[in-house]
């Protein structure tokens, strides 16, 4: 297919060329972030998985690297995560950087085997440059799963051992190591809780505090059965003590509600910071979206974070703050009423199709954001009060007939009680993810016009009152 340059983000990360699915392996290691993602180097759609890896110092611009590592004899190179081995507990060598990841046998799995995804290892003593796979692997066989995959690990310190948390076909399995190599079954979790409109893959366990006390999130991605339908993220509160998860509350939540942002793990090693990060796609429709010479590209970072509502404890999750350098010229207004229509464009001459909109009202009431061109095409991003929705609606947003599952409206409940409101928008040429009330409410989307949305309105169907809104657009040095 022709190339579409013009569908290519400019500050959310892409491969050069070819197919691209999970982000893999996050690790902060000496300065340097690296992302590790599912990669297949020879074509456009899913294929054979490598570990593709890029390397960043601020989290907004991302250096390709060489391919990390590549299909074996014992399989195809799944998700997964990575560690660095500080205590050389594995006995690589110190500092190692430790990859955990599926090895998935695609001739196992044509014999119709259930045996076909164990954990292996693979290690680099050059901070991430070149990889040896492990002589003893699988670490972690099947015991007649057939999925069991995606282990995310961790250093669990009040216990000196390293914790994994497995993705076991409709529920998490807790294994731990002393040495990453041997691996001991802690529980397991979740086979009566949350969504299980599909199968559970991804999954990540992390502690947070919120007014010093100590809450972990487990985080479970499914496919399908997302809140928009296809693939989606959900994530449970509770207590981790080494052996069990013991979740604090029984309703489903969602890492996010938009269609576009699945697989999405965090980093290892970041401190105090807490950094996420997501596959923008969904599997309903990954393999068909019409971008060329590559398919596929990550969410931006995001911190998370815990807010409390009523009695229910959220993630919440914001770009990092390292994302403000992409937007270095701000336009302010303030104290704006839209009243049916306000058009931006004139106001803000040269809208573009890349830039930060920042919204403040003291008072939410229903509004539309609408990007859009002269063409009729247009993404409609807002709040409906009636249903305390924010919506994204991409009926009309230009290329649909790839998959008869992408246009539509999608929608996903305000939690916050407050009636002031905040909305972050980051849109990207062919991308939108909205960050609403501080990162509650959270949605990402793609979309394909066939010339750039470079216009902007904002509709209400009474009057609304808007503080503040900032428009930056994305500084062209970071094009
Ligand atoms: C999630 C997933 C993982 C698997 C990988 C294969 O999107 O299905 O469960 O490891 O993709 O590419």
């Amino acid at each position: 297919p022709p190339a579409t340059p013009q569908y290519r983000p400019g500050y959310h990360f892409t491969p050069a060329a070819h197919w691209m699915n999970d982000p893999n392996g996050m690790v902060y290691y000496q300065g340097t972030y690296h992302l590790f993602f599912q990669y297949y180097p020879d074509g456009m759609v899913w294929g054979p998985m490598h570990w593709g890896h890029v390397t960043s110092t601020d989290l907004v611009s991302w250096k390709e690297q060489p391919i990390a590592l590549y299909p074996d004899k014992l399989g195809m190179i799944f998700s997964g995560s990575a560690v660095i081995d500080v205590n050389n507990t594995a006995g690589f060598g110190k500092d190692a950087m430790v990859a955990i990841f599926t090895h998935h046998n695609p001739e196992e799995e044509k014999k119709g085997s259930n045996k076909h995804e164990y954990q292996s290892l693979a290690y680099s003593l050059d901070a991430g440059k070149t990889w040896k796979k492990y002589e003893g692997n699988p670490v972690l066989p099947n015991p007649g799963i057939a999925d069991f995959r995606d282990p995310k690990v961790s250093w669990y310190e009040a216990g000196k051992k390293w914790v994994m948390t497995l993705a076991t076909k409709d529920r998490i399995t807790f294994y731990s190591s002393p040495n990453l190599k041997n691996w001991t079954k802690e529980s397991e979790f979740g086979e009566k809780l949350g969504a299980h409109g599909g199968v559970w893959e991804c999954p990540d366990l992390f502690p947070m505090t919120l007014n010093g006390k100590t809450h972990w999130v487990l985080i479970v991605n499914l496919n399908p059965g997302g809140p928009n339908g296809g693939s989606g993220t959900q994530y449970f509160m509770g207590n981790f003590n080494g052996k069990t998860f013991t979740p604090s509350s029984t309703d489903t939540k969602w890492a996010s509600y938009g269609p576009d942002d699945y697989a999405g793990v965090t980093w290892n090693n970041t401190g105090n910071r807490r950094l996420f990060m997501g596959w923008m796609s969904n599997w309903t429709y990954a393999n068909q979206v019409p971008t060329s010479p590559w398919r596929s590209g990550t969410t931006v970072a995001r911190e998370l974070a815990l807010q409390q509502v009523g009695n229910q404890i959220y993630l919440t999750s914001q770009p990092v703050k390292e994302t403000v350098k992409l937007f270095p010229s701000v336009t302010t207004f303030k104290d704006l009423t839209v009243n049916k229509t306000l058009d931006l464009t004139p106001k803000l001459k040269n809208v573009g199709d890349k830039f930060q909109l920042k919204l403040k009202a003291q008072q939410l009431a229903s509004f539309s954001l609408v990007l859009s061109n002269a063409k009729g095409e247009e993404v409609i991003i807002g709040y409906d009060q009636p249903t305390n929705q924010y919506f994204v609606d991409r009926t009309k947003s230009g290329q649909l007939g790839f998959s008869d599952k992408f246009a539509g409206r999608h929608t996903a409940p305000r939690l916050s009680t407050s009636l002031q409101a905040d909305v972050t928008l980051l849109v990207d040429a062919t991308s939108v993810e909205v960050f609403a009330d501080q990162g509650l409410t959270v949605m990402s989307e793609l979309f394909f016009p066939t010339e750039p949305l470079s216009k902007l309105r904002l509709t209400a169907d009474t009057s609304f009152l808007i503080q503040e809104i900032t428009y930056a657009p994305l500084a062209p040095k970071a094009q």
